[in-house]
């Protein structure tokens, strides 16, 4: 079972060292918690994979400690630049093209000419200063089980396949980055996330370009389960059933909340950001009760509601 270490200097001074060595470390970011290797190391990035059981190799998302260091691996376009200056460090991701000879693994592009970065907020940055090196970081869940958002979280499923975990207690966003990418005159948003779409279109006066939802339904493996908890899940439930677990949001309930199981409320108030900081955690928690069924209030589509509407469901679609 990897160590578990609270955040203090020398924890990120191990990280680094564990890092540099090739190793795997569980670092929190504001999102979620991350796989965390070295991103120019191929053995250690293969690593990844494996500990994760991702069946395909996926393009990884990186993540810097410095514009600098982002500018060493990537070309910055205006755009994408303003939304660094804005947003970073933070929950969004650009996706940019590559620098030829940029010493990133192709592992962790999937062999693609762009890469994904983005510069995470608090310890996480330290790590990677400490490196001197971009990490490579999916989220640090058994491949497609819900994204851990607490050190113990982690630690429950993956402890026996990392070398260490680092702790900051729970994650403030709780939710995955938002990824875009800049095409020429159009932003695309490749995935909703921790920063809501409404604010990147604010700054830069363009709405953003959406993945068309019936192409979507048509791409084989885009509605792939993702984020399953073992319990069925029911979405935009006005009316539960007798012995569902009820996962609620702002302060009316659906009829027969009474005959719940159990009932857990994502925000009280409809705070949308309360809502998604404990998304994956209240969605473990009542998967934990044995809850055949999950049923889900209504949750606005706006703002953070999009992604939080996004990853419940996948949490819902069908498994493989
Ligand atoms: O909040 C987060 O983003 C978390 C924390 C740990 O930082 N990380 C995370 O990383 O979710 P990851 O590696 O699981 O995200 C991978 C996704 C891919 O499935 C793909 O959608 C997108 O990032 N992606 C990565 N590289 C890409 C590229 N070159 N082009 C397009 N999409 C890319
Ligand atoms: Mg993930």
């Amino acid at each position: 079972m990897a160590d578990i270490l609270a955040i203090d200097g020398e924890a990120v001074a191990r990280a680094a060292r564990v890092l540099s060595d090739g190793g795997l470390v569980a670092i929190p970011t504001e999102t979620v918690y991350g796989l965390a290797a070295d991103a120019t190391n191929g053995e250690a990035v293969a690593r990844i994979f494996e500990a994760k059981g991702r069946p395909r190799f996926n393009p990884l998302i990186c993540h810097v400690s410095s514009l600098a260091m982002a500018e060493r691996f990537v070309d910055i376009d205006p755009v994408s630049r303003r939304l660094i200056d804005a947003f970073w460090p933070g929950p969004l991701t650009l996706v940019m093209p590559l620098k030829e000879n940029a010493p990133v693994h192709p592992l962790v592009t999937a062999g693609l000419s762009t890469l994904a970065l983005r510069m995470p907020c608090g310890p996480a940055a330290e790590v990677i200063a400490a490196l001197d090196r971009p990490l490579a970081a999916p989220s640090a869940n058994t491949s497609g089980r819900i994204s851990a958002t607490t050190a113990e979280a982690v630690a429950d499923d993956l402890g026996g396949k990392v070398d260490l975990i680092l702790d900051a207690g729970p994650c403030p966003v709780g939710l995955e980055s938002t990824i875009i990418k800049v095409e020429g005159d159009a932003i695309s948003l490749l995935r909703p996330g921790g920063l809501a779409a409404e604010e990147i279109e604010a700054l830069t006066g363009k709405r953003l370009r959406r993945a068309d939802q019936r192409a979507a339904i048509q791409a084989p493996g885009m509605l792939a389960s993702h984020y399953a908890p073992k319990a069925g899940m029911r979405l935009n439930v006005h009316e539960a059933e007798p012995g569902e677990a009820l996962l609620s949001f702002g302060p009316t309930r659906a009829k027969g909340a009474e005959h719940a199981s159990h009932h857990l409320n994502l925000s009280e108030t409809g705070n949308l950001r309360e809502a998604a900081a404990n998304l994956f955690d209240y969605m473990k928690k009542l998967d934990a009760t044995g809850a055949a069924t999950i049923a889900v209030e209504p949750i606005p589509h706006q703002g953070l509601g999009e992604a939080i509407n996004d990853r419940l469901a996948r949490a819902a679609a069908p498994r493989e």
